[in-house]
């Protein structure tokens, strides 16, 4: 094979590093076909072999003797290298020096990403499909985004002020209010530790999203359970919650929670609201289902109600538009808010300024309201063929309507235990995640997470078919103590 013009025989001294990279992956080639200490070729008959001038075939070899595929001995040539092993030195030592892990794994936090097979159905992932995701519109949006002049430039440090504004408006904010942080999970990190030192109470509406119990567990904080019905958390519960612990950090979702699909009632929002000022403590709002009612309105952000500063809400876009948009926002009232940027600034010091613009043209161009209407419509939907399956095929497990979110919170029939029937779940083709990622303590955790954001309306019911096969054949594992080897 012959290469490039600048590296041909007959140009001695010049080429390049396209030509270089090419020589090499050929005598890399040659190299590997050979025995550990066979002879190259000589330079000159590799130079004709590969129509490339000396230095052409000077470089690529000495790339290869860096490498170590290549060795060369003074006046005798160019031998292949003995091959190198992976090395696979004594690392226990790193298990001493960690100590015990402070999150116990990722607390099933990757689940969320979704793992079914590419034959599998997906009621495990927490964010939309491909057919529900605005990709192209994204592709052009970012494409415009990373042309802006300023695009490779440093942003302000709260974010840049048009989508401070967007998000201000959002949830009824001063753009003053608002700081950009990369979606909720990275303010929900910052949040927790510029609020609480390492070793405090933080109490948890449960169930709770799995990724926030992670968060608080990898900070060194100590999440403590208050108990949710079908109108969310329970003021009398919480309030005493409050009293035993002298907590100063609530974490709550008033809106389609996950994973329970719950909204705060009404006339529990004053409520809480009263309990939380009286402890004087904060809330931290996640909002991330802001856009995600199934084809309704979501009821306002607690953030609406408080003025006092209390409550923290967080937003995000990758729920209703990718997880890749990694951009939302937390919002704060008072002198929280420059804790929360100060956090947000060790941090990683801010959210790319191309994400930022790619969001700015996302939310205030033409498709926007088009993709949040796209979205709930199609949730919903997948969520009326998602309850009329469990109806049908697992009669004896039970669940609240969610109407907003992408979950459902399934509970188990008595005796089943919902790892077994993960696992057995996955084996089948179905991946859905145990309840046990979503409690704390004590709780009950025969539940399973089903979520509707990562599979086909048309594939639902033969999901839940297979799933109610798992369900069935695990019934009693509790009590054995079944392990699905
Ligand atoms: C309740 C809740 N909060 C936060 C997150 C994290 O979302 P983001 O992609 O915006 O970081 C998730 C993701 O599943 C979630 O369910």
């Amino acid at each position: 094979m012959k290469y490039s013009s600048t590296g041909r025989t007959g140009t001695a001294g010049r080429t390049d590093t396209g030509s270089v990279e090419k020589v090499a992956d050929e005598l890399r080639a040659l190299a590997d076909a050979r025995a550990v200490g066979a002879r190259l070729p000589s330079t000159r008959e590799l130079q004709q072999r590969l129509g490339v001038g000396p230095v052409t075939v000077q470089r690529a070899l000495a790339r290869l003797v860096t490498e170590g595929a290549l060795v060369t001995r003074p006046g005798a040539g160019t031998f292949v290298a003995a091959r190198r092993t992976p090395r696979v030195g004594d690392t226990d030592w790193q298990q001493v020096a960690l100590g015990a892990s402070p999150v116990a794994g990722s607390g099933g936090v990757e689940l969320v990403l979704g793992r079914a097979s590419v034959h599998g159905f997906e009621l495990g992932a927490g964010y939309l499909d491909a057919s529900l995701r605005a990709d192209s519109r994204l592709a052009a949006a970012a494409t415009r985004a990373v042309r802006r002049p300023d695009a490779w430039a440093a942003p302000p440090a709260m974010g840049v002020a048009e989508l401070r504004s967007w998000f201000g408006r959002q949830v009824g904010a001063d753009p003053s209010e608002v700081l950009i942080t990369p979606a909720a999970q990275g303010a929900l990190s910052a949040a927790f530790r510029a609020l609480l030192p390492a070793g405090s109470p933080l109490l948890f509406a449960v169930p709770t999203y799995h990724g926030a119990l992670a968060v608080a567990r990898s900070a060194g904080l100590v999440p403590v359970p208050v108990p949710t019905d079908a109108d969310g958390v329970r003021p009398e519960l919480l309030e005493r919650a409050f009293a035993a612990t002298s907590a100063r950090l609530l974490f709550l979702q008033p809106t389609y929670a996950n994973p329970t699909g719950a909204v705060l009632a009404h006339d529990r929002r004053r409520a809480v609201l009263d309990i939380c000022e009286k402890a004087g403590a904060f809330i931290v709002e996640d909002d991330f289902s802001r856009w995600l009612g199934h084809g309704q309105l979501a009821p306002p952000p607690l953030w609406r109600d408080d003025d006092a500063g209390h409550v923290i809400t967080i937003c995000s876009l990758t729920k209703i538009l990718a997880p890749s948009l990694r951009v939302g926002a937390l919002v704060a009232r008072g002198p929280v808010m420059n804790r929360l940027a100060a956090m947000r600034q060790v941090d990683d010091f801010f959210v790319p300024t191309p994400l930022q613009h790619t969001a700015i043209e996302m939310v205030t161009g033409p498709g926007w309201a088009a993709q949040v209407r796209a979205v709930s419509t199609a949730l919903r939907v997948r969520m009326a063929a998602l309850t009329a399956a469990l109806a049908a095929e697992l009669p004896d497990c039970s669940f609240e309507n969610p109407h907003g979110g992408i979950s459902l919170w399934l509970r188990l029939p008595r005796g089943t235990d919902d790892q077994v029937v993960a696992t057995r779940a996955a084996r089948l083709g179905v991946s859905v995640i145990p309840g046990r990622y979503f409690v704390v303590g004590e709780q009950d955790s025969s539940h399973l997470r089903l979520c509707v954001a990562g599979i086909g309306e048309q594939d639902i019911p033969t999901a839940v078919a297979l799933l109610a096969e798992a369900v069935h054949a695990s019934a009693g594992s509790i009590e054995t103590g079944a392990l699905v080897g």
